[in-house]
């Protein structure tokens, strides 16, 4: 047993904890109460698997994808994993990947690029979102960000001095942010725009004009454009639209691209930044002084898995199945929704309530009410109106064992009695 003495010493304060810098909370780190979304979410599972043990839980709140990545990119990784060539550091990367990622962009997209100059490697996505902000963010400086949105570029923007403007993402207006309504002394001040389509989490997607309208308005205004691409091949409502094919865009800004949700390589790690030459420069220099480059098996791998169009089209016709059979159990279910543009998310308008009278004041307790009394996991989002998200990324062998798990989301729906 630890002493009185022992105990207080292990409760106290490091010595360091007046050292926390205040981007991070300063001397209050690490005593916040507050609880994030996810925790809450996490929470509520482990209640239901207790009050009910032997019911499944229906898991729509899974973001990532439930596939392992293609054989024959396995097959390739294991023989890469065993060349002497691929062991050293990668720094900015291997001109394999870049090449195979520039045909990628000339063959989906029609998007021309040098590979040596306009395209540069990343381990994911989201370091280059921590990364971008430290080529032009300097205190004061704005960064508009989409909301709700992936919020890394965000923070960075604020570990710099920045500020982030908040764009909501309406479904009167289709999820697209209205330009318009930012005020000028914002604009003054602005240093990046970020987008993201198809949009995570509303499932949109941009159109051309869009796309035009933030190239002119980026020209006009004297602002750098981030465009996530991430979910880019999970494209449904047509051929899936790179922001560097819209006429002069190349001259505003970059699209990063992920190998995550396209290619079922979340753990890989791999990504790439492209577009303006002087802004993948830029993202290269800070990268250098980050980290020193994905592993070269893996970028070989990655490179062979962007060269191969048949992969990113058998995982968009499985998340596309299985978004048609979520929309119509919904739909079936009250829920107002139809296929989104693209992305493996369905974002719908939360309940207000249920037939029996319990009225959920946001998604989030409708999220809880559902998890705990239904086992049904959604995430919520109540950043600009009240909405559930439902990933089909749930783990389903077979087609099978898709129309089993949508028949019990039927029924339990159902029961559930939902109002709007
Ligand atoms: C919209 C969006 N952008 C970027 C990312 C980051 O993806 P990754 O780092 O795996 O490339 C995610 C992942 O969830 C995402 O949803």
């Amino acid at each position: 047993m630890s002493t009185a003495t022992e105990k207080d010493s292990q409760t106290a304060d490091p010595y360091f904890q007046s050292l926390f810098a205040d981007r991070i909370g300063g001397a209050d780190y690490g005593k916040g109460t507050e609880i994030y979304k996810f925790e809450k979410i996490k929470r509520a599972k482990r209640k239901a698997m207790a009050d009910f043990p032997d019911r499944h839980l229906l898991d729509f709140g899974i973001g990532e994808n439930d596939a392992m990545a293609d054989d024959k990119v396995r097959q390739l990784m294991a023989a890469e994993v065993d060349k002497v060539e691929n062991r050293g550091y990668a720094d900015n990367g291997v001109i394999e990947y870049k090449e195979a990622a520039a045909r990628f962009m000339d063959r989906n997209f029609g998007v021309k690029l040098d590979a040596a100059t306009q395209v540069n490697h990343c381990i994911g996505s989201k370091p280059a979102y921590a990364m971008l902000p430290a080529c032009f963010i300097n205190p004061g400086d704005v960064t508009l960000m989409t909301v709700p949105g992936y919020p890394v570029a965000g923070t960075h923007t604020r570990y710099y001095g920045g500020e982030v403007f908040k764009l909501p993402l309406l479904s009167e207006n289709n999820f697209l942010p209205d330009l318009d309504a930012v005020p000028d002394d914002i604009y003054r001040r602005t240093k990046i725009l970020v987008l993201n389509y198809p949009n995570s989490p509303t499932g949109a997607t941009a159109t051309s004009e869009f796309f035009e309208k933030v190239v002119a308005l980026a020209k006009e205004k004297e602002f750098v454009v981030v465009q996530d691409a991430a979910h880019i091949m999970l494209t449904f409502d047509g051929k899936p639209t790179s922001f560097l094919e819209t006429p002069g865009a190349m001259d505003v800004g970059v699209e990063v691209h992920s190998m995550s949700k396209g290619y079922d390589m979340i753990g890989w790690r791999m990504g790439f930044v492209c577009g303006h030459e002087r802004i993948v420069a830029a993202f290269s220099d800070v990268k250098d002084n980050s980290d020193s480059g994905q592993f070269i098996a893996t970028q070989k791998a990655a490179a062979a898995a962007l060269d191969d169009d048949s992969i990113p089209t058998r995982i968009r016709e499985k998340y596309l199945r299985r978004m048609r059979k979520l929309v119509a159990v919904l739909k079936d279910c009250g829920f107002e929704c139809e296929v989104p543009g693209g992305t493996y998310f369905l974002y719908a308008k939360s309940p207000s309530g249920t037939k029996s009278g319990e009225t959920f004041a946001a998604a989030e307790d409708a999220t809880r009410h559902l998890i705990e009394n239904f086992g049904i996991v959604t995430v919520p989002w109540d950043d600009a109106g009240s909405f559930l998200r439902f990933s089909v990324t749930y783990v389903a062998e077979t087609e099978a064992a898709e129309d089993a798990l949508m028949e019990e989301t039927k029924k339990r729906l159902g029961d559930a009695g939902l109002v709007w």
